[in-house]
């Protein structure tokens, strides 16, 4: 007997799974053969790049991330939206450590800093559901650190997602009702924590400081040592670290790639301001100059997919969840993922991409969100 479920669709059990067909087999095939790309390299644009790539790759980090992250087609995606330019996702939401996400490639260069300067706490800031917070309270647990995190918010009676995390993992969390108050509220924490006798670290929001950011840049390296160069790279975009390395490293590799940050909160000013700022902090790190490094390429970033607003939904970003989850089960939340999907969704459906194009969306995690 047919079951339907509340939608009146066909619920088929296990037993009654019709065989694949060739069509979906060829598809997970697809999923799993190694992607051969042709290189599409420039000259060196930067005094000192090819120097600065070697630095990045020895640069001091904890060993936080495993990689690569794989890097895999999206062909049910692509049938979806009628064929058109090749995509591929890269998958940072599946390091394993602290559930992953882009803020552990930045952490592992942060927290690498706080070891070498022999502290002994952490104290960062974000707001109740920050991913960046989970994954430095997860440092700091495996660290043998103490950690305290200024959440703008108010206290859940029961915490879910990343909050849940946090109290898991031991973290501290003060709360304060504004992102205007988070700074003095992090400067008290610091204070505290040094009168008691420790040394605490400060870790500025999303980790996204010059030091953070080559954990994107070395990523970058990482991205063609497993083939791609994609012709554009989308992805989120907020307090600046995950574009300005991306940036970063395409430039020093040479690379003619596009990186677009869709951003879920900030106007492009603002975000692009601060990117730049990032950059040119990034070039003494690297022996390059920094203001050379910041103007290597141009800073491409769409707010058009704020919607109402940070960490609403919006239709383009609830269909860009369910689009991605029943065509090649790949999972983005409300907040930053999702809106950056709907962005490349959109460019595709509206032929803004080349159909001969490769576009590779650089999965930032936050998927524990979907859960609060
Ligand atoms: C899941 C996720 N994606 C993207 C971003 C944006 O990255 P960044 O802050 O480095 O711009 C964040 C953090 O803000 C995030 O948590």
């Amino acid at each position: 007997m047919a079951l339907t479920n509340a939608a009146g669709a066909r619920i088929l059990c296990a037993s009654q799974f019709p065989a694949p067909d060739s069509a979906t087999l060829e598809m997970h095939r697809r999923r799993e053969r190694p992607i051969t790309f042709s290189v599409r390299q420039m000259p060196e644009s930067i005094p000192g790049a090819r120097a600065a790539v070697e630095r990045l790759r020895t640069y001091p980090a904890l060993p936080l991330v495993t990689t690569p992250t794989p890097i895999h087609e999206m062909p049910g995606l692509r049938a979806a939206l009628g064929g058109g330019p090749r995509l591929l996702v890269k998958r940072d939401d599946t390091i394993p450590f602290g559930f992953g996400g882009n803020k552990v490639r930045k952490l592992a260069f942060v927290a690498a800093q706080a070891v070498a300067e022999g502290a002994d706490a952490l104290v960062t800031t974000g707001g109740i559901q920050s991913n960046h917070a989970r994954v430095t309270a997860a440092v700091a647990a495996t660290l043998g650190m103490r950690c305290v995190l200024i959440a703008n918010g108010s206290r859940q009676e029961r915490p879910t997602a990343n909050a849940l995390l946090d109290a898991l993992l031991g973290a501290e969390v003060r709360y304060v009702s504004s992102r205007e108050e988070r700074n003095a509220a992090i400067d008290d924490a610091m204070a505290e924590l040094a009168r008691d006798g420790r040394t605490p670290f400060k870790i500025p929001l999303g980790a996204s400081t010059p030091l953070g950011a080559l954990g994107f840049a070395r990523a970058v390296g990482e991205m063609l040592d497993q083939g791609p160069v994609p012709d554009i790279i989308y992805h989120s975009s907020s307090s600046a670290g995950t574009q300005a390395g991306l940036l970063a490293g395409c430039a020093l590799h040479g690379l003619a790639t596009r990186v677009v940050g869709v951003s879920p909160d900030d106007p492009v000013a603002s975000i692009a301001g601060r990117i730049r700022d990032v950059m040119h902090g990034m070039g003494p790190l690297l022996g390059v100059d920094g203001a050379a490094l910041a103007g290597a390429r141009p800073i491409e970033i769409d707010d058009g997919f704020i919607g109402d607003g940070y960490g609403v939904p919006s239709d383009a970003s609830r269909d860009a969840q369910r689009l991605a989850a029943r065509s090649d089960a790949i999972f983005v939340d409300n907040t930053y993922t999702a809106k950056a999907l709907a962005a490349l969704i959109a460019a595709v459906r509206a032929r803004r991409v080349p159909a001969d194009a490769t576009v590779l969306f650089w999965h930032t995690g936050g998927q524990v969100g979907i859960f609060a």
